[in-house]
Parts: C-alpha cells; structure tokens; sequence
C-alpha cells in the first residue's frame, strides 16, 4: 500500500492515480519538470504526498546542481520556486519545501556536496515524519467512530494522498479493524472522481464495506438516516479553522449541519496555516474546463467550447467543523484558541 517509492539509488518512484482504478502503472520521476508535472497534473495528488513527493523530487534534482556555490544556491532557490508554483492550495506542499529552504540556510558554509547530502536526509524525513503522522491521527481519531458507524467521505484521503496510511481514510479503516461492521458512503468526487476512482478502490482492496454515490445523493442520504458521521481531509487549514479541501466539501458540510450530523476533519500538523487567519485567505486553484466538460480525460459530457467554471477547492467556514482531528489531539472549537493550544508546539504553529 505505498503512492510513492525512493530507492537506495535515489531513485524516485510514483504510482500514476491518473490511471486508476484501471491500471496500475509506476513512473519515475528523474527531472524537476517531471516532478513539477506529475503534481500538476494530479498524477500524485492529496495534500501531505504533494508534500512529500515534492521534497525528494527537488533533493534528487538538486544532485546535479552546480559545485559553484553562489550559482547552486541560485539553482535551489529557483527550483524551489517552480515546484510551489505547480499547486497553490494545498500547504503541505510549500511545508515541505520551506524545510528543504531551511536546510539550505543551515548549510550555506558547508560544500555543495554536504548539502545535497542534507537535502536527501530531510526529504527522507518528512516522507517518514508523514507515515508517523498518519498512524498518530487514526489513533487520535478511533474514539469518534463507534460500532455499526455509517460514514460519508468526499475525495480520496487514504495512502494515495498521503505516504502513509491516510488522513480521514485512515481513521475510518483503523476503525474498520477493530469494528467490522462500520460502513462507508462513498462520494465519487466530480470532476476528477478521487472518491469513485481512487477511495472505492483502496477501500475495496481492503475489504471495507461501502457504497459508491454520486456527489449529489449525499444530503438525501443524510434525510433517509444513512449516514451517522462525515470525516474527510484538508488541504489547508487557516489559523480560526476555516478548512480548504476538495470541490463540494463545503456542500457536504452544509448538509451535515442541517441533518444534524457531526462533521470531522482529519489533518496532520503540516496541513495547517496559522499565517492567515481566515479561510478567505487561501488561494483556490482553478483547473482546466476540460476536467468538467469530459469524464476521466477522454469522453465529453458537454459542448467541447461550453464555458466552464473548475475551482479544485472550496473553505468550509470552521463553525460548520464538529471537531478537527490531527496527530496530536482532537480540536474541538472554539478553534482559534484551541489550534493554538495543541498545536502550538509544532514549528510552523508558534507565530499564533
Ligand atoms: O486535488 P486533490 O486530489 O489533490 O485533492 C485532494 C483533497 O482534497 C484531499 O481531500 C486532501 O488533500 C486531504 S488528503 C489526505
């Protein structure tokens, strides 16, 4: 159950979720372009593997940076640059990559070649400090699901999105190891499908009940009693816990809040950004109309010129959040001072 694979060799390896469930096909990824274009492109996707796959595909390309060192550190900065600019929403991604700027402050006296070494060591780390992560927030999160739970989930929040085993999808499936008969409502997740495409199938290949529904049927489902509780991930979480995740997050939110079901979002640490104080700071992406006018990149559903809006996220505003589970705790509102309170200790939280 792996997304992304690095060697000994420092080869660095990726399974292509652009072609799931169909097949499954591993690329490497050898140049920043590459890097860059895989995460553009969703090929790698999901807010901590972004993060994680981004900080090894820089410290490979950075092997082959200049020995000179005022035009390796131009080299770095720059390819620094490029890889954040291939998504904007998601803040794991610019985490990662202000860890491996950090490393190259820290090591700016030594030779180009102790750096590349330390840039190697700190992708290394933040690929492990994520699995740990993962396993931190399904234990924090177990005691929110109990027997016979009927769960909706939006997206794909599993080991696809993460390099462990998962944000919100893995609470559920730890649960699921403990309480066998907890049930899952999938949302497909338009226009991309993460939730037909990637979260059916990972929860297929690990035998958790569920069912496929179309984004649509989810507040019925709420009105026929189906669903007891909503965990889903984020992508950036602001300082007063407004939530940034996938397109039509927040309309399961507002659904959930009317039918009277608790709403929980499952994140790590390195997914909040206490630098902006509310949701309406976070940067959405828009994406390519033809994401919206064809299904899984080949059939069009719609008029080839129709005009399209494609936004990839939207804010959930934090006074609709049950509670935010991360791998420290679970925060429960008011949320600005208790963010503070048990993630303070985190470097990227202490400036609150
Ligand atoms: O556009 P994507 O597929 O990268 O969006 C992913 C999501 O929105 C996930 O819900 C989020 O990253 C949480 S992942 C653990």
């Amino acid at each position: 159950m792996e997304s992304i694979k690095f060697t000994k060799e420092n080869y660095l390896f990726y399974l292509d979720q652009r072609l799931l469930p169909q097949r499954e096909v591993w690329r490497q990824s050898k140049t920043l372009k590459q890097t860059y274009t895989a995460i553009k492109q969703l090929r790698v996707r999901g807010a901590p593997l972004i993060g994680v796959f981004a900080g090894y595909g820089f410290a490979i390309c950075a092997l082959k940076f200049s020995d000179n060192k005022d035009t390796f550190k131009k080299q770095a900065l720059s390819a620094l640059d490029y890889l954040k600019s291939a998504r904007p929403t998601a803040v794991n991604l610019f985490w990662a990559l202000d860890r491996m700027a950090k490393v190259l402050t820290q090591n700016i006296t030594n030779n180009t070649i102790a750096i590349k070494k330390a840039f190697l060591i700190e992708a290394n780390s933040i690929h492990k400090q994520d699995i740990m992560l993962c396993n931190n927030m399904a234990k924090q999160g177990l005691h929110l699901i109990k027997k016979s739970d009927r769960i909706l989930t939006h997206c794909n929040t599993g080991f696809l999105a993460t390099a462990g085993i998962g944000t919100a999808l893995g609470v559920i499936t730890g649960a699921h190891k403990k309480y066998r008969d907890i049930f899952v409502y999938v949302d497909e997740t338009r226009p991309l499908l993460q939730g037909a495409r990637l979260t059916a199938w990972e929860l297929a290949k690990m035998n958790v009940p569920c069912k496929l529904i179309s984004d649509n049927m989810a507040a019925y489902c709420m009105r026929q009693g189906l669903i007891d509780k909503v965990f889903l991930g984020a992508d950036r979480i602001a300082a007063n816990g407004d939530t940034a995740n996938k397109i039509g997050t927040y309309n399961v939110a507002v659904a959930a809040r009317y039918h009277k079901i608790p709403f929980y979002v499952v994140a790590p640490f390195s997914t909040f950004d206490v630098s902006i104080k509310t949701g309406a700071q976070i940067k959405i992406e828009q994406r390519m109309p033809d994401e919206v006018r064809k299904v899984c990149d080949r059939i069009y559903i719609a008029p080839k010129d129709i005009d399209v809006y494609n936004p990839a996220f939207d804010v959930t505003p934090a006074e609709l959040i049950t509670a935010i589970v991360t791998d420290r705790g679970v925060i429960y509102p008011p949320f600005k001072t208790n963010i503070r309170r048990i993630l303070g200790k985190h470097d990227n939280i202490q400036n609150i």
